[in-house]
């Protein structure tokens, strides 16, 4: 198949502008005020997948956003490859920090990626991720080269839960049935070490509210004499880990996984330069778990973090007040074997019980998922072994992603297939920050290894 690379750099800047006008769509899930443009997006992405060949093409409605389903079947007797990917995006903001707008994108160079990289919002996460299915798939049908079916499921609401999905998933066995599914919206270590992901962390995600008096009051009058919720707020939060930053919520590590030492060694193995990594983020020193590294910090183990915490006077100026009420977001990033419902319950009992008297706790789940792991002797991951092999020239390195995409286990729970997560971006790439890019280099790179992975897969299964 060389003549994908040719197919590439003839189509390249053809493909280029298609892409750039799937990213100029602000297809904004979590914020109402672009309605519009998810739907929009929505439209587009069907009509790329019309363009590319598929011979069914279908928006369908949900209670939230639609799901774009296509499919090409070429013959019921040929294994069939379910791809899945998303067509929203995170919020921009902060959009003062973007060096170009997040929705006009535009090719920059960068020191990593001199031969330049794609700047805007959903370029790696993932729309260019998704895109590149979309061309691989052209590619293959018109040098009459695909060798399967296929069918694509892409969604509008992953970056806030994947709702519509899960129900349409449960309702629609049948229409998805597949051999594999396939999802590039994960990332690799580095260019000259490619690496499939085989393992996706879980979530819990929750709001938590404290409420002191009734109204802000002066903070003079009333100040020592009533609970802050603030300062409430933030010592029941600082108490949520001990001295070696373990997690102090009663039962949290109970079914946590533990990993043999034989595992960890292995992992161990994949590159890993810490330096680079404290010079990339501006740190002088990493932090976390005691008697973890971190790469087992940020993939194996679980976590919890303060996403956002708000609450009393922010504005201009100082002004004097005790607050009503203060507010944080926590997520809880969860490893196999802890189940999310039950660390939900576990979070929300622990945080009421150390609340002291004076406030009033609130806590509000929101969404969560499971965690997933894939082992590495399926057909599928050894196809795409084999076809990262075929492009990169090197064997690709298994390795646990801290991320979560909370569909994926149900996809297996309701469908029965596992999820082959053949990413081709990069933890650099500035995926829900600003400045989100993806280098041109991967999005073709990507483009190039998938017809290999349908290849393999069907030589595989015959
Ligand atoms: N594509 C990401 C997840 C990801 C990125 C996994 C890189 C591994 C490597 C996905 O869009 C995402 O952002 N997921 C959310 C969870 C979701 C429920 C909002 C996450 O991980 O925070
Ligand atoms: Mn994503
Ligand atoms: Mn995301």
């Amino acid at each position: 198949m060389d003549s994908v690379g040719d197919y590439i750099s003839k189509h390249k800047p053809r493909v280029l502008d298609e892409l750039f006008n799937l990213l100029k769509i602000p297809s904004v899930s979590a914020d109402s005020a672009f309605s519009q443009d998810v739907l929009d997006a929505a439209e587009a992405v069907a009509k790329s997948l019309t363009e590319a060949g598929c011979d069914t093409v279908e928006v369908c409605e949900t209670q939230g956003y639609p799901i774009v389903f296509a499919e090409k079947i070429i013959d019921t007797g040929l294994p069939t490859v379910l791809v899945y990917g998303h067509y929203d995006v995170q919020p921009p903001d902060p959009v003062e920090l973007w060096h170009s707008p997040p929705f006009e994108p535009v090719v920059r160079q960068t020191e990593l990626h001199p031969d330049g990289a794609i700047f805007a919002r959903g370029a790696s996460d993932d729309k260019g991720q998704m895109f590149m299915h979309v061309k691989a798939l052209e590619f293959m049908v018109q040098n009459d080269l695909l060798p399967c079916n296929v069918k694509f499921m892409i969604e509008g609401e992953e970056e806030v839960g994947s709702e519509s999905l899960g129900k349409f998933v449960k309702e629609n066995h049948e229409k998805l049935a597949n051999d594999i599914i396939l999802i590039s919206d994960t990332g690799m270590i580095a260019n000259d070490v490619p690496s499939i992901t085989t393992g996706l962390r879980g979530l819990s995600y929750v709001e938590v509210e404290v409420t002191g008096p009734n109204r802000d009051l002066h903070s003079g009058l009333y100040g020592g004499a009533v609970a802050n919720p603030i300062n409430i707020l933030t010592k029941m939060i600082a108490s949520l880990h001990d001295d070696n930053n373990h997690i102090t919520i009663p039962g949290f590590y109970d079914k946590v996984e533990e990993l043999t030492r034989e595992e960890r060694d292995a992992m161990a193995q994949a590159p890993f330069d810490i330096s680079a990594y404290q010079q990339a983020l501006d740190i002088d020193a990493v932090y976390g778990e005691t008697s973890y590294s971190t790469n087992e910090r940020n993939s194996i183990r679980p976590t919890l973090d303060v996403n956002g915490i708000w609450g009393g006077y922010t504005g201009e100026g100082a002004k004097t007040v005790i607050p009503s009420k203060a507010y944080a977001k926590i997520s809880m990033r969860l490893v196999p074997n802890q189940d999310w419902n039950e660390i939900t319950e576990l979070f929300t009992r622990h945080f009421q019980s150390i609340a002291p008297e004076g406030v009033r706790v609130r806590v509000t789940p929101h969404h969560g998922g499971q965690s997933y792991v894939t082992p590495i002797d399926s057909k599928g991951y050894q196809a795409a072994s084999k076809a990262f092999e075929a492009t990169f020239g090197k064997i690709p390195v298994p390795k646990r992603n801290g991320g979560s995409i909370p569909i994926v286990p149900l996809f297996e729970d309701e469908l029965g297939s596992k999820s082959i997560l053949m990413g081709f971006g990069l933890d650099s790439n500035a995926i829900h920050s600003p400045n989100e890019h993806l280098a041109v280099w991967n999005f073709l790179k990507g483009i190039e290894t998938i017809p290999y992975f349908y290849k393999y897969f069907t030589e595989l299964s015959s």
